[in-house]
């Protein structure tokens, strides 16, 4: 069962984002992080005649928080197919793009998804229900160097080697399914002092691969760079190092990698105008309202 009584998701930098977004009555918008659509309803609350936006989520969970507004179409898919759906849609370009990445907290809070190690339960982690391997095929199927790579990249964490190698010896004798038996395995290996913060990286690790976070945060940056009007805004909120330099690189320099492209004269050619320098990251009235906005960063980039 879920936990239906808790709160879906509080939005985080609500206003900073959407007003980032420059929002027209009349303009069409997407936001391809739909989750318990709060971003989406003050998108829709400034929207009037002629007015659209598009929500997308791969989770089918996010349907209960579908909003009953002509201006609104949920689109049920991963935003890494962002070009397609906007083709279906009949739209050629769009005004601004928000994307509010990673998980909400309806996955962490529901006992069943796998998402978090409050909780035992199988290893899941997938936001689609339907689809790709679950975090157990994946503890139960890599090798071990493949293992240790994902936990040093996405977790960024100094033991990889030792937690990939003490899985492999662990999962040699029995099958690791649930996320108690993970967890004996794994637990010995982090002091009692830092043990929740070092399983936060496990956890985020696996989750990133699951998902595939940073193929699908790709390929939904460039169709968005594409899909935008001149003027129109890219509106990004991350919350790790790794999705956060991929998006201040597409913003800088318009690829993922961070390569300065020049001109005869010397000037950079970028997609983009920077409309905030520095990031955007909330006050401590809303870190102290919602913890879990702490690793919060906003950036927007306006397409030239
Ligand atoms: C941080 S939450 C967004 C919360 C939302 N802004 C709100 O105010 O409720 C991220 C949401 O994006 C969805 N999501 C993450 N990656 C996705 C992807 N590649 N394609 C589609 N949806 C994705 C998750 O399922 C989750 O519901």
């Amino acid at each position: 069962m879920g936990n239906e009584e808790l709160t879906y998701h509080v939005p985080v930098l609500l206003m900073p984002s959407v007003d980032g977004m420059n929002i027209r009555p009349d303009g069409t918008y997407v936001d391809v992080t739909f989750g318990g659509g709060g971003h989406s309803r003050e998108i829709l609350s400034r929207l009037g005649d002629g007015g659209q936006l598009l929500g997308f989520d791969q989770d089918e969970d996010a349907e209960q928080n579908i909003v009953d507004n002509p201006h609104f179409t949920f689109v049920r898919s991963n935003f890494r197919y962002l070009h397609n759906f906007l083709r279906y849609h009949d739209i050629e370009e769009v005004d601004s793009i928000l994307a509010d990445l990673g998980v909400s907290s309806h996955h962490f809070d529901d006992s069943e998804r796998g998402f978090s190690f409050r909780f035992d339960g199988a290893l899941d982690m997938r936001m689609n229900k339907r689809a790709g391997d679950t975090a157990a095929d994946i503890i139960n199927t890599y090798n071990e160097e493949r293992l240790a790579d994902l936990f040093y990249l996405y977790g960024e964490l100094k033991n990889s080697r030792k937690l990939a190698s003490v899985i492999v010896k662990a999962r040699a004798g029995q099958k690791i399914t649930t996320i108690g038996e993970f967890l004996e395995v794994i637990k010995p290996l982090f002091g009692r002092e830092r043990e929740k913060k070092e399983l936060a990286k496990v956890f985020q690790a696996l989750r990133i691969e699951v998902n595939q976070e940073m193929e699908a945060l790709k390929e939904m940056l460039y169709a968005a760079t594409e899909a935008l009007k001149p003027g129109g805004r890219l509106v990004v909120i991350t919350y790790h190092s790794l999705e956060d330099r991929m998006v201040k690189n597409i913003m800088r320099t318009g690829n993922v990698e961070g390569k300065m492209e020049k001109d005869f004269f010397g000037n950079v050619q970028t997609p983009f105008r920077l409309v905030n320098n520095k990031v955007i990251v909330p006050d401590d009235a809303e870190i102290e309202r919602n913890p879990r906005s702490r690793s919060a960063k906003l950036r927007i980039a306006e397409k030239k």
